[in-house]
């Protein structure tokens, strides 16, 4: 075993003793810490193991031996158990990786990412993410692939459950908090893991939206939109990043030079481990892009991939382009290197097991604690999105039919959810039982949550997928629903996608609420016209029908552990929303891509105009049905004017702008007040708007608050026509308000003056 390093890491061992070992290591043992294997490698006896995964995948027994790292299981007694019999056999005993993906939760779950991206509360993203990596660390997990910090302006694509929104700053925001709540500031720390930032990069652009597609778009968008949050994730100090899938450009993310040594090591820094997706090197092959696997092996460690994630690419032909002089045995080192650099950053040398306790794991999964703070993020993530007559906070006099088949789901969980037990869940029933006069409320589910899209879900091979109800079940579901929806003054429809329908590899050409569950809508708004939708999605949908109909619509994403109790505390006026949308949503899916900073046109299409020749639809509008950075809250806020400090912004100065915000309502409320700047004319096009930067301010009823930006120079940098980043001299507009939308033609203009 290492020596303790100095007193500064005392977790870490030295560094001249890691160069000690790197030494030490065979070519053997070198090339199987660059490969990760699956948790069954180490859990079935040697033979069912020998005769099983490991002869499919053509893995000896001396590279599970050697293997650097596992993925995909945790529990504290197992991972114990497998790091004690492995790092008996490892020649140097160097402790096993235990890598899993844990997004938003691993026993308590938080909301989904595009959820906590609602909250526009940075510190609360990074609460939530020290809460997930306690709990991942304790039941022996060491490194968690999260956060994804991929741009997405197409909701046809299932991942955008785990990303961030649409928006390059807050993205940023959110992956430097996931960051930094998984990391602290030093990982080898108790309770503290590696993150891994992916998936890099650029996947949040496939074409068409459709799952592991090219993407086909220009550098300079790459760099201007994509980037920034990776670099968030990087600059945070993110111990790990992942490959990507998709080809850019023609080129293989996974074996892509310019992006991963030009980009990654040399632009960005990125000293850290560089793992594959699952497959990713070897799927190069199927790409058409490396002729065979020791082509894919060639060109994936020339690309300085340390890991290769679940196949025997690098441990099948690494020792060959080696003897045969096609690669360096240096290479070989300096991906061992950054692999033993980790672990020893992690503290595994000093202690293999880090924080894996079962006491601990009985005392922190689940516990108090991480459930208010899952209820408290919940109820934060949710975006209220229509709210006519007031009809939310509910009147509980009145009596209200919870109808719909997310009334009493425990599944407020999302397909990334690996480990956890839906018995923990709170659903919406259980929370109405808990508080409400029940002789005036009642429950219905009302019908299937998922009817032929089941099929297309089916021939994907997921499992848990309902069982169909024979016709007259279904019918008579239907029945009770619209009774109660005829005996009561309220109904509160708790609709949504199956957590199956958004996640990866479920990419959606129609993407809106399952038909059979928009029959019982229709059927219940033919009694009662008093509908508050509940919406559980990992995507913006297609809602103009229910937008048209319901009176309110509340979006609660995969609410998580507390979700139940989340939505109630909302919709009882406990606590008021305060949610804004991270990411536009579509008026209809011919749209898509939609985004709030799009570039300008030659011809820009002004509302309500009859002129021919303009940037337009003829047939459906060009504005999302509810746009970025909107939410209402309970209340009213009045904004004045936008007062500036001056309107010529130097160099190395600053200007201020700001706002006084008054709550002119009856309620205490929360409102986020975002400044937008739109640079009017540059080398290259800018956006119409671009968010610069958020803040909440909660006001009670007639409260008032002055809310200040600080605009300085670094904001209005972009990449500009010679590829550089910098600012221009120039005129710029400013807006602040409390959503992308609105405000077109009015705006602030001030001056940046670059002389000295
Ligand atoms: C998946 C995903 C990636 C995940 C990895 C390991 O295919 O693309 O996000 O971390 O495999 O499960």
């Amino acid at each position: 075993m290492l020596q303790a390093a100095n007193e500064r890491e005392e977790n870490t061992v030295e560094i001249s003793k890691l160069r000690e070992l790197l030494n030490d290591m065979s070519l053997t043992e070198k090339i199987g810490q660059m490969v990760q294997l699956r948790e069954t490698f180490y859990q079935d006896d040697i033979e069912h193991v020998l005769t099983g995964p490991a002869k499919e995948m053509n893995i000896s027994p001396e590279i599970i031996k050697n293997a650097g790292s596992i993925l995909s299981v945790d529990g504290t007694e197992e991972l114990i158990r497998i790091q004690k019999n492995y790092m008996k056999n490892q020649p140097h005993h160097i402790p096993l990786l235990f890598m899993m993906d844990v997004i938003h939760g691993l026993k308590t779950i938080f909301p989904i990412p595009l959820g906590q991206a609602a909250t526009f509360e940075p510190k609360l993203v990074k609460r939530c993410a020290e809460a997930m990596a306690k709990e991942a660390s304790v039941s022996g997990l060491h490194v968690t692939f999260a956060p994804m910090a991929d741009l997405v302006r197409d909701a046809r694509w299932g991942r955008v459950m785990e990303s961030a929104g649409e928006d390059p700053y807050l993205s940023s925001r959110v992956v430097e908090a996931m960051v930094k709540g998984i990391q602290g500031d030093d990982m080898s720390q108790s309770y503290k893991m590696s993150a891994c930032v992916k998936h890099f990069a650029g996947y949040g652009a496939v074409t068409a939206g459709r799952e592991y597609n090219s993407v086909d778009i220009g550098e300079r968008a790459l760099k201007e939109y994509h980037f920034p949050a990776y670099k968030a994730g990087i600059d945070a100090g993110a111990g790990m990043v992942m490959t990507a899938f998709h080809t850019i450009d023609g080129i293989p993310a996974t074996t892509n030079s310019w992006l991963l040594k030009d980009i990654l090591r040399d632009q960005m820094k990125f000293d850290g481990v560089l793992i594959s997706d699952f497959g990713a090197i070897q799927e190069t092959v199927v790409h058409g892009y490396s002729e065979d696997m020791e082509d894919a092996a060639q060109k994936a460690i020339s690309c300085d991939v340390d890991i290769d994630m679940m196949t025997n690419t690098y441990v099948g032909h690494l020792q060959k382009l080696i003897e045969n002089k096609i690669i360096d045995e240096s290479c070989i080192d300096e991906c061992v290197w950054r692999i033993l650099m980790l672990k020893n950053k992690l503290g595994l040398f000093e202690n293999p097991y880090k924080d894996a306790d079962p006491e601990k794991e009985k005392q922190y999964l689940l516990c108090s604690d991480h459930r208010k703070l899952a209820r408290q993020a919940a109820i934060k993530s949710f975006v209220l999105l229509k709210n006519e007559k007031n009809i939310l906070p509910l009147d509980l006099k009145k009596k209200i039919a919870f109808i719909g088949p997310y009334t009493n789901s425990r599944q407020m969980n999302s397909s990334w959810v690996l480990s956890d037990d839906c018995n923990t869940y709170v659903t919406i029933e259980d929370a109405v039982r808990e508080i409400f006069d029940l002789s005036r409320t009642v429950f219905e589910k009302g019908c299937q949550l998922l009817k032929n899209e089941a099929d297309l879900l089916r021939n994907t091979g997921i499992e848990d997928i309902p069982k169909e109800l024979s016709e007259e079940a279904q019918k008579k579901m239907c029945e009770d629903a619209i009774w109660a929806a005829e005996e009561s003054d309220i109904v509160v429809m708790s609709l949504g996608e199956h957590f199956m329908q958004s996640g990866e590899a479920t990419s959606r050409g129609v993407i809106e609420i399952p038909e059979v569950q928009m029959e019982l809508f229709r059927a219940v708004r033919k009694v009662n016209k008093n509908i508050v939708v509940v919406l559980f999605n990992g995507r913006p949908l297609d809602l103009r029908e229910i937008s048209e109909s319901a009176q309110a619509i509340l979006e609660v994403w995969r609410p998580g552990t507390e979700g139940g109790h989340a939505i109630v505390d909302v919709l009882t006026g406990k606590e008021s929303p305060s949610g804004k949308l991270p990411m536009s949503f579509l008026y209809s899916v011919g749209q898509v891509p939609v985004y709030y900073n799009e570039l300008p046109t030659g011809r820009p299409y002004k509302e309500g105009t009859l002129q021919r020749f303009q940037s337009k639809y003829i047939d459906i509008p060009n504005k999302p049905l509810y746009p970025f950075g909107y939410g209402l809250t309970y209340t009213d806020f009045e904004m004045s004017t936008v007062e500036m400090s001056g309107d010529t912004l130097h160099e190395t100065g600053t200007l201020l702008a700001r706002v006084m915000v008054k709550n002119t309502g009856k309620r205490m409320g929360t409102e986020t007040i975002q400044l937008y700047i739109r640079d009017i004319a540059a080398s290259v096009v800018r956006p119409v708007k671009e968010l610069k930067g958020f803040q909440k301010v909660s006001l009670k009823p007639g409260e008032k608050k002055e809310v200040v930006f600080e605009i300085k120079e670094e904001m209005l940098q972009f990449i500009r026509a010679d590829g550089t980043k910098g600012s221009e001299a120039g005129k710029f507009k400013l807006w602040i308000g409390n959503s992308s939308a609105g405000q077109e033609e009015t705006g602030v203009d001030f001056f940046l003056n670059l002389s000295k």
